[in-house]
């Protein structure tokens, strides 16, 4: 993970605290919630004992799918006529337990659910990535900035620039001979500020930028 260490180390610091017990990392497409999430669960498994999974949003359109979706990262499968809540809330207990809850944007309404699960699990730790913020007293809000562009358009400024590291890598997902030189970087800063978000760039738009700048 490039650039993203002040931040990295400010979250470990706020979870170990235990000042909050839902850390939500906000904002736009793109900008490294969930990379910075991964990473933090990564840290953070050794403290839960290796108790960290991720429960995957994305792909959930129902806010009532969030529980037991939470439940199956926890291997939860055969839920039958189980309430959901209770079942996770017996699994968990006071356990300490991280779950990664990766892109809630589109379920802000299960907030309830999420807060008695919380006040229900003493030891449960959640980390949401997120547009916005789910809104409950437990949560803690953390918005995420976009990633340092170069200072100048010169190729050491570039090659300095988190946010340039990780538009290359990206570009050289693509075209695999990208590289930085004195005529390629200025093209490099200026897609960096014209896209604050690598993975929303449209494929055509990134090959775009890509041809202008591989020689
Ligand atoms: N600090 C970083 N170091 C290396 N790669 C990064 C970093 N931040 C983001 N990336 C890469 O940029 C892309 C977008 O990051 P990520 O998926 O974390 O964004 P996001 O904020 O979660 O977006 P979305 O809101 O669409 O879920 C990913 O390929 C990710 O690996
Ligand atoms: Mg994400």
């Amino acid at each position: 993970m490039v650039g993203r260490q002040a931040q990295l180390e400010e979250v470990l610091e706020l979870v170990r605290s235990r000042r909050t017990r839902l850390v939500t990392l906000t904002g736009p497409g793109g900008v490294g919630k969930t990379r910075l999430a991964l990473a933090l669960a990564a840290e953070l498994a050794a403290d839960f004992d290796g108790a960290a999974t991720v429960a995957e949003l994305a792909p959930v359109r129902d806010p009532m799918l969030v529980v037991p979706t939470i439940g199956r990262s926890l291997g939860l499968t055969q839920l039958g006529q189980a309430d959901p809540l209770e079942a996770v809330v017996r699994l968990v207990s006071d356990h300490g337990q991280l779950v990664v809850l990766d892109n809630v944007e589109h379920l802000l309404s299960a907030a309830p659910e999420v807060a008695s699960l919380l006040a229900r699990c003493p030891g449960l730790m959640l980390i949401a990535t997120s547009r916005a913020p789910l809104r409950i007293a437990a949560e803690q809000d953390y918005p995420l900035g976009p990633l340092a562009v170069p200072a100048s358009p010169d190729v050491t400024a570039v090659a300095a620039s988190p946010a340039a590291q990780v538009f290359l890598a990206r570009a050289r997902a693509v075209a695999p001979r990208v590289r930085l030189d004195p005529d390629t970087a200025p093209a490099n800063t200026e897609s960096r500020r014209n896209s604050r978000c690598s993975s929303r760039v449209s494929r055509s738009w990134l090959q775009s930028r890509v041809a202008a700048i591989v020689r």
